[in-house]
């Protein structure tokens, strides 16, 4: 596996590329959600790419980008495992170089959901996610459906500015609880890792609800509010049933929307969702 850290090395690669090339693009501290992802990519391209970057622009001045877990030799060697053919893990000054002044922002889809408590984040990962689009010229690109708002938002802005580039939405990859795997889950202690497996709980009640008949996305959302509420460790922050293209609320859930919900257990935020 090669690993760059500038944009000139990795411009130089892909010059000598042929054929398709699938991007992952992370902020590491790699488990198997990145990984099904970087397997995805490996199936359907004959070349396939990881970016590693801790993006600062899309974290408020009060988010945990400081204490956002690093690891890149263990990510290198998960990498090399799985077969990457390359790693680009630049520096914030590549990145951001000095002038840097461009944002792009999805206006409306950046708004609901993690737009209400994380204003700025999304017009951070928009930015960098059309700045590693840029770069690496990709031919499809690979994001997990556990961050159904970003996923949504990255779809529209390729179809908006006519990108030609497939986005491939990956399955959400699960602990045996339950629990929906992400990088901050490493912030849990002890016992909130213990409580932390009722936000699937909460999703798998609405979604038996509605199997049972029930639709009105109201009696669901009660539901998942209920099903939290029976954890003390945890705090909901919102419990919605939405579109899952434009992610408006929705009155009745019909098949395909999406339930999605997030919570606190102490300062670390954890958000998951389930599609109908
Ligand atoms: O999902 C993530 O890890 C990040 O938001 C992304 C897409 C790599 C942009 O920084």
């Amino acid at each position: 596996m090669e690993i760059v850290k500038t944009i000139r090395e990795l411009r130089e690669w892909r010059g000598n590329l042929r054929g398709d090339l699938g991007l992952v693009p992370t902020m590491g501290f790699l488990h198997e959600g990145h990984l099904s992802l970087v397997r995805h990519a490996l199936a359907q391209n004959p070349h396939a790419a990881v970016s590693i970057f801790v993006n600062p622009t899309q974290f408020a001045p009060d988010e945990d980008l400081d204490s956002y877990p690093r690891d890149l030799q263990r990510d290198v060697d998960l990498l090399k495992a799985k077969g990457c053919h390359l790693l680009f893990a630049p520096p914030p000054s590549e990145v951001y170089p000095e002038g840097f002044q461009t944002r792009v922002e999805v206006a409306e889809l950046s708004k609901p959901l993690e737009g209400v408590r994380r204003p700025t984040h999304f017009q951070g990962v928009a930015t960098v996610v059309m700045k590693l689009f840029g770069i690496f010229q990709p031919t499809r690109a690979y994001f997990g459906q556990k961050d159904a708002q970003q996923l949504a938002l990255i779809r529209r802005m390729a179809r908006d500015l006519n990108l030609p580039i497939q986005i491939v939405g990956c399955p959400i990859i699960r602990e045996p609880d339950g629990l929906a795997m992400s990088s901050r889950n490493a912030y849990l202690t002890p016992a909130q890792r213990a409580a932390a497996p009722v936000l699937h709980r909460a999703l798998l009640a609405a979604r038996t609800l509605w199997l049972q008949g029930e639709k009105s996305a109201e009696s669901l959302r009660r539901t998942m509010r209920q099903t939290i509420e029976t954890e003390p460790l945890v705090r909901l922050d919102y419990a919605t049933v939405a579109d899952p293209e434009t992610l408006a609320e929705l009155g009745t859930a019909p098949q395909g929307a999406l339930l999605a919900l997030a919570a606190f257990l102490d300062k670390t935020r954890l958000i998951d969702n389930m599609v109908l």
